[in-house]
């Protein structure tokens, strides 16, 4: 065995990761979006993919490259993300990274809006599905270990703890993303984890491929454990 092989710990395991931010059309040419560059959920995708998993990723518009050994969907509204989610279960483990957003224009026009010499009307909003949320509810098919990520700018231990027990999922990585540190589009990621009893580990800042690879070798740990 070559010594600087990765040990396969997720070999026949299917992971599926959502990743970037979504578009939100207004009109054909026009949609609301977010920093999310698509860096962190990448990253995990890769560590899982080089830990012998076959991995979905079901991504958001983003402008950095696919993973090396990973299937990668291409979606843009949350409402599209959800639903290649749903096409993608069964999966052991469900990660769910990406930035969706959390509202879409209430009407998307077909044609481009002009400048009529009036301000244009109030954009009207409504409430995107929630993907981490439906697919922790699911009675049926729900993946054994459930990860959401919670992108926070302030109180981030107290909201994630929030977070976890609001969308029931098993595990939320918790990260703050508030303007100063730079996370939402940077290279590094200081990441709390955060467990349903509310205990939190602090990792120290590290760069976003080995906060992927970290969280994937805890994942596989976890799926263990529970494989008994
Ligand atoms: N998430 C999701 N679908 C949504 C919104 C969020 O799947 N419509 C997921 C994210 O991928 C992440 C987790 O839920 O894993 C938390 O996202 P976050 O934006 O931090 O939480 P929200 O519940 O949207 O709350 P808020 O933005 O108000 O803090
Ligand atoms: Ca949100």
């Amino acid at each position: 065995l070559a010594g600087r092989e990765v040990p396969k710990k997720l070999a026949g395991r299917h992971v599926l990761v959502t990743s970037g931010p979504t578009h939100e059309a207004i009109d054909p040419v026009r949609y609301l979006a977010n920093r999310s560059s698509g860096r962190q959920g990448h990253a995990v995708a890769a560590a899982a993919a080089a830990a012998g998993a076959r991995v979905t990723l079901v991504s958001g518009p983003v402008t950095i490259p696919d993973p090396a050994g990973v299937a990668v969907v291409r979606v843009e509204s949350a409402r599209a993300m959800l639903a290649a989610v749903e096409a993608a279960l069964p999966a052991d483990l469900a990660v769910f990274a990406a930035a969706v957003g959390d509202w879409r224009p209430a009407e998307t026009r077909d044609a481009k809006i002009k400048k009529d010499g009036h301000a244009p009307a109030p954009l009207a909003l409504v409430e995107n599905p929630d993907i981490l949320a439906t697919i922790s509810a699911r009675a049926e098919g729900r993946p054994p270990l459930v990860v959401g990520f919670a992108a926070e700018t302030d109180a981030v231990l107290d909201n994630a703890r929030k977070k976890i027990a609001r969308k029931g999922c098993d595990l939320i990585v918790a990260n703050d993303v508030s303007a100063e540190g730079g996370v939402m589009g940077g290279s590094e990621n200081t990441v709390h984890l955060v467990a349903r009893d509310g205990s939190v580990e602090t990792w120290p800042k590290l760069d976003k491929e080995e906060v992927g690879r970290r969280l994937v070798a805890r994942f596989a740990a976890l799926l263990e454990a529970r494989r008994g």
